[in-house]
């Protein structure tokens, strides 16, 4: 029936809002909005009316929850980081029946999670910066998945995929792409020294791990990849404990996956963190 049309990991990042606006930091994330558009451009070629994303600041403390309301508008600061994402205005239309479709499958292959349409709930801006790039023009629905997950476990993530895949496929009546909206490691720079981390990852260590899990990324070897995401998650301090990264390798097949991630924006350090935007073929 449905389709899951493109698969992606994704940045997010804030400086990609300072790299609009004038300043010093003008034009310093370009690489990484152009691949933005350019995921956004393959989402309207592929026929792709539904982007799902797996927000990784969207922080739960227990269960699964899907945020499908009906509409998006709103204007946003981030509290973590306020003053680089700060009064952006965003508006999107959500996918509730999509939402809900989900949020069941989810549910039924054990893992249970809520769908929140009659919701004040608002979007992250692991699912907000994105959009500004990719969808500025309203053109895709929006709707946002929990991948901030506390207490959670990152087996639970992938069933959480595959079964949202299969919904998609089985139950929805037309097409959608998927995105892991996070980082690879997540050490920001040390307070006071933050200015000096702005394009660099925090350690040789981070960056050393980060450079190799691409080029696992890269030869498909998601066998090593997935065996050693907890641990990888955890010792490189992987953002959302990389549950956004477990949920879309659910939906692609987990460690019997074999694509061979197209690379679109290169591998950069942003404030400590590890950044890439990658196509994963489906
Ligand atoms: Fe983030």
């Amino acid at each position: 029936m449905g389709k899951l049309a493109l698969a992606a990991k994704i940045t997010h990042v804030p400086s990609m809002y300072l790299s609009e606006l004038d300043g010093p930091h003008k034009g310093c994330r370009q690489a990484a909005i152009d691949g933005h558009k350019e995921i956004g451009r393959r989402c309207r070629e592929l026929g792709v009316d539904t982007i799902v994303v797996f927000d990784t600041h969207w922080l739960v403390n227990s269960g699964y929850h899907v945020n499908c309301a009906p509409e998006f508008e709103g204007v946003y600061t981030s509290n973590e980081l306020p003053h680089f994402i700060k009064n952006m205005p965003y508006a999107y239309h959500g996918n509730p029946q999509l939402g809900q479709l989900l949020a069941d499958a989810a549910t039924e292959a054990g893992v249970h999670t809520r769908a929140h349409d009659a919701t004040t709930l608002a979007l992250e801006y692991g699912t907000l910066v994105p959009m500004r790039y990719m969808n500025p023009d309203q053109h895709f629905k929006v709707v946002s998945v929990s991948a901030l997950c506390t207490v959670h476990n990152l087996a639970d993530s992938a069933k959480l995929g595959a079964a949202m895949r299969r919904a998609v496929e089985e139950q929805y009546d037309g097409t959608v792409a998927f995105f892991a909206s996070g980082s690879l490691s997540h050490r920001f720079a040390q307070n006071g020294v933050a200015d000096q981390f702005l394009h660099k990852v925090w350690s040789p260590f981070l960056e050393t791990m980060d450079h190799e899990v691409v080029e696992m990324w890269k030869r498909g070897d998601w066998k090593t990849f997935c065996a050693m995401l907890p641990e990888y998650a955890d010792k490189c301090h992987g953002e959302g404990f990389m549950h956004d990264t477990a949920m879309l390798l659910g939906a692609l097949g987990w460690d019997q996956y074999t694509g061979q991630a197209e690379i679109v924006t290169p591998y950069f350090g942003s404030s400590g963190t590890g950044q890439i935007n990658v196509i994963l073929p489906v």
